[in-house]
């Protein structure tokens, strides 16, 4: 029984550890990123009639496509638009046959790395805003260290690996 419960109190600090400093309280949401980062991507998915466009700090950025690894201090942002529609909820298109983002949805996923950290996900933490800037109350951030746990051998990023590894061709 004494063996149980000690493992029991070793999960919830554990934790209750990782819950106190995940998120907002670590990862902010950087001020004018729309005119200072760079958007390396958007993504369109068809299916929700959503656009996704990443972002990326330009000083981790030269680093990364340099150097073909992400630095200390990387900061990757991830908004969710909805996608420009026609009075018949169609999609509409540029002239490159892209979609169109139309209106942010308000959620901006951030995940930040930095060497003072040190959470499951080596440097990485994360967190989880909405339109105004203000972090999304009650967010879950065990879900983002679950699934970007993944990709552990491309540095837990989606998108930003594959545009880097690309790069380097
Ligand atoms: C179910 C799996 C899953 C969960 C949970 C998840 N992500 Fe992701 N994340 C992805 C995928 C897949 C992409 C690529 C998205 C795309 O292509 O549209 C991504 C992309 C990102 C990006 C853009 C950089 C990159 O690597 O592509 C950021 C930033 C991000 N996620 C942050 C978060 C945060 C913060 C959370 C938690 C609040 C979270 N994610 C939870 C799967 C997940």
């Amino acid at each position: 029984m004494r063996g149980l419960d000690i493992g029991v109190a070793a999960t919830v600090a554990g934790f209750f550890g990782l819950a106190v400093m995940a998120g907002p309280d670590e990862v902010k949401l950087p001020e004018s990123y729309q005119t200072t980062f760079v958007n390396y991507v958007s993504v369109d998915h068809y299916d929700r009639k959503r656009v996704r466009k990443m972002w990326v700090n330009p000083e981790a950025h030269d680093t990364a496509i340099s150097g073909e690894s992400l630095p200390d201090g990387t900061v990757l942002i991830m908004e969710d638009w909805d996608a420009l529609q026609d009075a018949d909820g169609n999609l509409m298109f540029d002239d490159d046959g892209r979609m169109i983002a139309d209106k942010m949805t308000g959620s901006r996923f951030v995940m930040e790395k930095n060497a003072t950290w040190s959470t499951d996900n080596e440097d990485w933490d994360y967190a989880w805003y909405v339109a105004d800037g203000s972090p999304r109350p009650e967010a879950n951030f065990e879900g983002c260290f679950s699934c970007h746990a993944y990709r552990t051998d491309r540095d837990y990023t989606f998108t930003y690996w594959k545009y880097v590894s690309d790069a380097a061709r």
